[in-house]
């Protein structure tokens, strides 16, 4: 008996209809959406949010330590006082004086910078995006740390840029492996129009770029004319103080520089920057006009003040130590439960390790069996624009507790252990399933 049920099912004439739109709105798409797909950071969100599930998967910074009572009173009385500019548009460029505070805090890793060359972004995710957006045409190399941020590389394909990687070690980007890159893309008659890099407590490798390499690669870029753009977010959270000269501190006249207070301040104001030498600039605040018109005047004035009226050093410095103890729960619970064959990279600041299993191991097959072991981790192959990473995956220690950390480093041991005994018994997992169904996503498993 067919189903006349009162709910429409894929046969009623509104589901035909929808799935007819459907089918016309994607033939009208521009070609450039076929680079944008779900990365799989959204699925990630999904998992951490399950209480029962340890995610060392997403990047979230921990808001606890902050002090949000003085905060709400400073934000009151910031709308009280000057809502009516607070609640106003602003400047495409953003709000003067944060933009000098901005030069201040660039000066604690040796930039020397004038507040007209810094424009404020939503996040420095925005500012990756306009970068990508003023120089990048179709088919234009982008240069970039394999593996390398998400979200980067999001901004990169939605620009149909393509993605050329650079091999990393434990002090960083390769100079050697830049020059065969350079040398690689050019034999092809190609144009690489910038290297994408995040020194510091690199996101998702954990590594930093050593300081005597930091002059070589700028000068193996400028050789080549080729722009540097430089991420760093995480710069102020060496678990020691320590900090590193900028690669903008270097060569002013060759690097693009973002920050953000995501990790050091409140990643949900969505305040970031960008500094450009000065003929970028310019037409980066059109670009930006052109997106936002300005970023958000009251989050920008939000931090502004925290700036003036808080010890924020002083609150970077709990940062520092709050995750120091997390990364040091997840270094010794990864050196006691890891099983053989395993390696992991000892970062010394920000937020993440990056994990290698041994061969025949695909993380991300795996991953619907470690959420079944109530524990999720980000999947190496997110992390580069040529599938590479299947060995691969980020462990955050930002957000969950040491206690937590350690559970769940625990689980994903057990996870792992099981899953090489079954390499050992029927060969890689990714030919066992070549021909299956895709690995759910974390959040369908
Ligand atoms: C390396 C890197 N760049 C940029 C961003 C985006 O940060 P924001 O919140 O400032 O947009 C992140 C966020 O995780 C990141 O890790």
């Amino acid at each position: 008996m067919s189903d006349h049920g009162s709910q429409p099912n894929d046969s009623t004439p509104d589901k035909q209809g929808a799935a007819r739109s459907l089918d016309a709105h994607v033939e009208r798409y521009a070609q450039r959406t076929a680079g944008m797909t779900a990365s799989e950071i959204r699925a990630l969100f999904a998992v951490a949010s399950r209480p029962e599930v340890v995610s060392l998967a997403g990047g979230m910074p921990n808001l606890a330590a902050l002090p949000l009572d003085s905060i709400a009173g400073e934000v009151a009385g910031l709308i009280s006082a000057d809502g009516q500019s607070a609640l106003q548009y602003g400047s495409a460029h953003g709000v003067p004086e944060l933009r000098e505070q901005i030069c201040d805090i660039m000066a604690m890793e040796g930039i020397n910078a004038h507040p007209d060359d810094v424009m404020v972004t939503v996040g420095s995710q925005m500012a990756l995006d306009m970068v990508t957006r003023i120089f990048c045409d179709p088919g234009d190399v982008v240069l970039a740390e394999g593996p390398s941020y998400v979200g980067a590389l999001g901004s990169f394909a939605a620009y149909q840029a393509d993605v050329v990687h650079v091999a990393m070690d434990d002090e960083g980007l390769q100079p050697e492996a830049l020059r065969q890159a350079i040398s690689d893309v050019s034999a092809q008659g190609k144009r690489v129009k910038f290297l994408y890099t995040i020194p510091n407590f690199h996101n998702p490798g954990g590594v930093t770029l050593a300081v005597d390499r930091r002059a070589e690669v700028l000068e193996i870029c400028a050789q080549h004319g080729i722009l540097v753009l430089e991420d760093n977010p995480y710069g102020l959270l060496g678990f020691d103080g320590q900090t590193y000269p900028a690669l903008r501190s270097l060569d002013p006249d060759n690097v693009v520089y973002l920050g953000s207070f995501s990790k050091t301040f409140a990643s949900g104001l969505r305040v970031g920057w960008v500094l450009a030498p000065h003929a970028v600039r310019e037409k980066l605040v059109l670009a930006a006009e052109s997106a936002t018109l300005c970023p958000p005047t009251l989050n920008q004035m939000i931090v502004s003040r925290y700036l003036t009226s808080h010890d924020w050093q002083g609150q970077i410095k709990v940062f520092r130590e709050q995750y120091r103890e997390r990364r040091d729960a997840m270094l010794g619970a990864l050196e006691q439960h890891m099983p053989e064959g395993c390696s992991w990279t000892r970062p010394d600041g920000g937020f993440y390790v990056w994990l290698t299993a041994p061969d025949g191991v695909d993380t991300k097959a795996m991953l619907p069996r470690a959420v079944t072991q109530r524990v999720a981790y980000a999947s190496g192959t997110g992390f580069y624009a040529d599938r590479l990473g299947s060995r691969q995956m980020r462990l955050s220690f930002c957000y969950p507790t040491p206690e937590r950390i350690r559970e769940g480093v625990r689980r994903l041991a057990n996870t792992l252990t099981d899953e090489m005994e079954l390499v050992r018994t029927f060969g890689s997992v990714s030919q066992r399933t070549v021909q299956g169904p895709q690995a759910p996503s974390p959040d369908t498993a």
